[in-house]
Parts: structure tokens; C-alpha cells; sequence
């Protein structure tokens, strides 16, 4: 029964592929409808999800959108006629050493990898709040870490780490739960666009020397939001072959 998501309703951002995808698929084996949302057309996860047997609802919504993103969600409800569950998982980059980074891009990342994130948050929990759902939000090894030249993205993960604890310790005595995983590398389009060298030495710095897949991030997902993890809030789950603890 610890798995048993019949009759419930998850809304995953950036679900058009990568680590969204596979959460929307694993929130779909659990039995639960599922919202994929996204600002690429997530149709093809929308046909998989389908495929499994679950009701699907596909949203396109730009996460930084304050009106978009309230849209989105309202869609969800509208569709499945509740919210249970939600993975905030939408993200972005940009490569350049502080003083060289465009302030278009600093402003770009922090809006869709944090301010993202608050605003699904905020337009979630209301429905969240009478269904006694859970929450989790991507944040990153660079959460607790520097990375190269990437001080936007490093800045608005170490946030999202921040967002999650303030959210879950406003809402902890209210009945959902908020909390967020922190994947190391994870074989997606996100992680095809970095060049080789940059990758090879975080993956040779994982305990367990091999990339992660996106299942194995969509699986940690699940288990959040799942009564198993009824007493987890606040925290953040690397998902990361072992990188943070070497
Ligand atoms: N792949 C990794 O190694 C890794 C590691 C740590 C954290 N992450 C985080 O995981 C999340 C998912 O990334 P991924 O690796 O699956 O990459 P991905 O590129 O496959 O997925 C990101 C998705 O987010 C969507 N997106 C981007 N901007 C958006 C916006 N403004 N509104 C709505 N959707 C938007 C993209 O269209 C895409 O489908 C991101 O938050 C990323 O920062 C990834």
C-alpha cells in the first residue's frame, strides 16, 4: 500500500524529457493522473505516461510566468479535479565566469531555477493543503558546491535548498510535506550539452563512477511524496552515486 498513488494527482514541471519524465512516468506505475507541464511540448511523455495506463493531462507553461504558471496548475485541477503531488523540477543554465555572465542570463536562471520554483509552490499549496499532498523541488549537487562558471545556476540551486526548508517548515504542522532531491549527473540533454572534460571528473568523483539515470532520480521522487517518507520533511535527498559524500 506504500506505493499506492490510485485516485491521486501529480504536476511535474519539465517533464518533456530528462528527470521530469521519468517522474511523471513513476508517479503514472504508481497509478496516480498526472499533469506534465513544461515549456517544450511534453507530448511525448504525455503518450508514454498514456501508454502505462494513466490518465494524463499535458500543460505548456513557462515556470519564470507568474500568470502562466497559476494557469497551469488551475488546468491541472480543472482536469483531474484535485492536487496531490508535485515535482518542481523545471531548470536552465548558463556558462560564463561572474564578470563575463550576461545579466539577461543571471536573470533567466534564478527566474526559472528559484523564483520557478516559488511560484509553483505558491499556486500548488493551496490545493495541496486540502488534499495533504507533498512537494518535492529539484536542487542540485551544486546546491552545496561551486561548479565552474556557473554562478547563476550554482546561486539559484543553493535557493532552492533554502525555499524548501523555509516552505516546509511554514507548512510542517499543516499536513504537506515539502522537501528536495539533489541529483548528481544524470544522463539527460541537460548534462549531452556539457562538454566532456567538464563532465568526466564529476563522474569519476561519484562513488559509484557512472552517470545516474533518470529513473533513478524519478524513483527517489515517488518515495518522497509516498507515506513511506512521512516523517521526511525539509530535507534534501542526493541522488548522486555517492558524489556528495566523497
Ligand atoms: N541532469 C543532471 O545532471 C542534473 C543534475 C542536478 C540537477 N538537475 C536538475 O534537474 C532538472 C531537470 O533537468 P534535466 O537534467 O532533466 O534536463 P532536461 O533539459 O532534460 O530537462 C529540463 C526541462 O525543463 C524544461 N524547462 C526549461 N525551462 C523551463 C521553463 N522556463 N518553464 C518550463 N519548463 C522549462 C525544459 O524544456 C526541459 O524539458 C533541472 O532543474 C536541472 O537543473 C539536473
Amino acid at each position: 500500500m506504500i506505493h499506492d498513488f490510485e485516485g491521486k494527482v501529480a504536476f511535474v514541471t519539465g517533464a518533456a524529457g530528462g528527470i521530469g519524465r521519468s517522474s511523471a512516468l513513476a508517479f503514472a506505475a504508481r497509478g496516480a493522473s498526472v499533469v506534465v507541464c513544461d515549456v517544450a511540448d511534453p507530448a511525448e511523455t504525455a503518450a508514454q505516461v498514456e501508454a502505462m495506463g494513466a490518465k494524463v493531462h499535458a500543460v505548456h507553461a513557462d515556470v519564470s510566468d507568474s500568470a502562466a504558471v497559476q494557469r497551469a496548475i488551475d488546468a491541472a485541477v480543472t482536469a483531474f479535479g484535485r492536487l496531490d503531488y508535485a515535482h518542481n523540477n523545471a531548470g536552465t543554465f548558463a556558462v560564463a565566469p561572474l564578470a563575463d555572465l550576461d545579466e539577461a542570463d543571471w536573470d533567466r536562471v534564478v527566474r526559472v531555477n528559484l523564483t520557478g520554483v516559488y511560484l509553483c509552490m505558491k499556486y500548488e499549496l493551496p490545493h495541496l493543503l486540502r488534499s495533504g499532498g507533498a512537494i518535492v523541488n529539484t536542487a542540485s549537487i551544486w546546491s552545496f558546491q561551486a561548479a565552474d562558471a556557473q554562478p547563476a545556476y550554482v546561486a539559484s540551486k543553493h535557493g532552492v535548498v533554502g525555499l524548501t526548508r523555509s516552505a516546509a517548515l511554514d507548512y510542517g504542522t499543516q499536513g504537506v510535506r515539502i522537501n528536495a532531491i539533489a541529483p548528481g549527473p544524470i544522463k539527460t540533454a541537460m548534462t549531452a550539452a556539457v562538454p566532456d572534460d567538464v563532465i568526466a571528473p564529476v563522474i569519476a568523483r561519484t562513488a559509484q563512477q557512472r552517470f545516474g539515470e533518470p529513473a533513478e532520480v524519478g524513483e527517489a521522487v515517488v518515495w518522497l511524496c509516498s507515506p513511506a517518507a512521512s516523517y521526511i520533511n525539509g530535507a534534501v535527498l542526493p541522488v548522486d552515486g555517492g558524489y556528495l559524500a566523497t
